[in-house]
């Protein structure tokens, strides 16, 4: 089965080949970065004007690298949820177009579901076993960090109704609190990659005082980040930005609070649930600090950890399209009336803004 799969969610224009076995035959992303940039974050209705621009090019590219036309797919997948309306409508409509227009099966995916799947994309171009890099077997516990999302989930299988979530932030993703402790210190966006580089360098016992510890009470799953962007702040407002030394020991010790927070509640999650395997997903999964700590701490507690391959790991239509191959070959279909919804078809446990507990 080979089924083209359209991301339009966020800021990313991607559209990939992909088949059930998950062999990426082709991924094309491009990236919206640069024009949200001067803003420092996404702009909602900017992103729906460029997707608008790229979808049809970006499908385009993605047939021709894979060497087929509409007419060799076997249906068409599109996130459907959750994420910006007016950008998820784009893809959509261009997915209800293609599928009705070539006759082919049309499936909305969760671009959640997506992210929790991508570690068992193959990009090595080698359709066949053995793969250089093992995948997991189900049950794990997978990790999804993103500049949108930030929870963690006991996966037991592809289905919506075989992954839970066990604890997610209450207030910022982690990818957020690293580009607005970024745009803080005037490091421009998005702050992931550059915090990770200078925090590579720094010393992060000597900014403890900046930074509080994270909420890290024993039994909770759950993640908060506001409060450690708002300290952050106080500290730039009375002392100034920092620079040299003082700026590379500011980004370590942030990166190391939230890096740890990440780490503990993953392997506890892992333990509480009795899973061996976790996962990591989404583009906070690319930072140089949370691969190390938590690599040391899985292999501690005899866990095995699957770190998927950056483009796997980012927002990416091969994603979209495995776990619409997925839903497919279970016989499952979508009508052309799906619509988009800016929330998860996961069930949540975790408020955004609750209290102490
Ligand atoms: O998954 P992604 O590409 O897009 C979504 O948000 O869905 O993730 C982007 C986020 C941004 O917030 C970016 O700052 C963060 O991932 N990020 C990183 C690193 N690379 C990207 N955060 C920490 N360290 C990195 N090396
Ligand atoms: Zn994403």
């Amino acid at each position: 089965m080979r089924v083209l799969g359209i991301e339009t969610s966020c800021d990313e224009t991607a559209a990939a080949v992909v088949t059930e076995g998950g062999d990426v035959l082709s991924d094309v992303v491009r990236s919206q970065v640069a024009l949200h940039a001067p803003y420092g974050g996404v702009v909602p209705e900017i992103a729906a004007r460029d997707h608008a621009r790229a979808v049809v090019p970006v499908v385009r590219e993605a047939l021709a690298r894979a060497g087929m036309t509409a007419a060799d797919l076997d249906g068409v997948a599109v996130t459907s949820r959750p994420g910006l309306a007016g950008a998820l409508l784009v893809g959509m409509q261009a997915a209800k177009g293609l599928a009705w227009a070539a006759g082919k099966p049309l499936v909305g995916v969760d671009h959640l579901v997506g992210h929790l799947l991508a570690v068992f994309l193959r990009r090595d171009g080698a359709p066949l076993l053995p793969s250089p890099e093992p995948r997991p077997s189900f049950p794990y516990v997978a990790l999804l960090a993103s500049g949108g999302h930030t929870a963690i989930y006991r996966v037991d299988g592809p289905a919506i109704g075989a992954i839970r979530e066990l604890g997610a932030t209450r207030d910022d993703a982690a990818g957020e609190a690293f580009d607005k402790v970024a745009k803080l210190l005037g490091l421009g966006y998005p702050g992931g990659p550059v915090v990770d580089r200078l925090a590579a360098t720094g010393d992060a016992a000597a900014a403890a005082e900046a930074v509080p510890a994270l909420m890290a009470r024993k039994e909770s799953l759950e993640f908060s980040f506001s409060g450690i962007k708002s300290s952050v702040a106080r500290h730039v407002a009375r002392r100034g930005r920092p620079e040299g030394q003082a700026l590379h020991d500011l980004c370590a010790a942030f990166q190391g609070a939230v890096v740890d927070a990440l780490v503990q509640k993953t392997v506890r999650a892992a333990r509480a649930e009795g899973v061996e395997r976790v996962v990591l997903g989404g583009g906070v999964a690319a930072n140089r600090g949370l691969r190390a700590r938590m690599a040391a701490a899985c292999e501690r507690r005899g866990l095995a950890l699957f770190v998927p391959p950056f483009a796997s790991c980012t927002d990416n239509g091969a994603m979209i399209a495995y776990a619409g191959a997925l839903r497919l070959a279970a016989g499952e279909r979508d009508a052309l009336d799906l619509a988009p919804e800016t929330r998860t078809a996961l069930p949540r446990v975790t408020r955004k803004g609750g209290g102490a507990r």
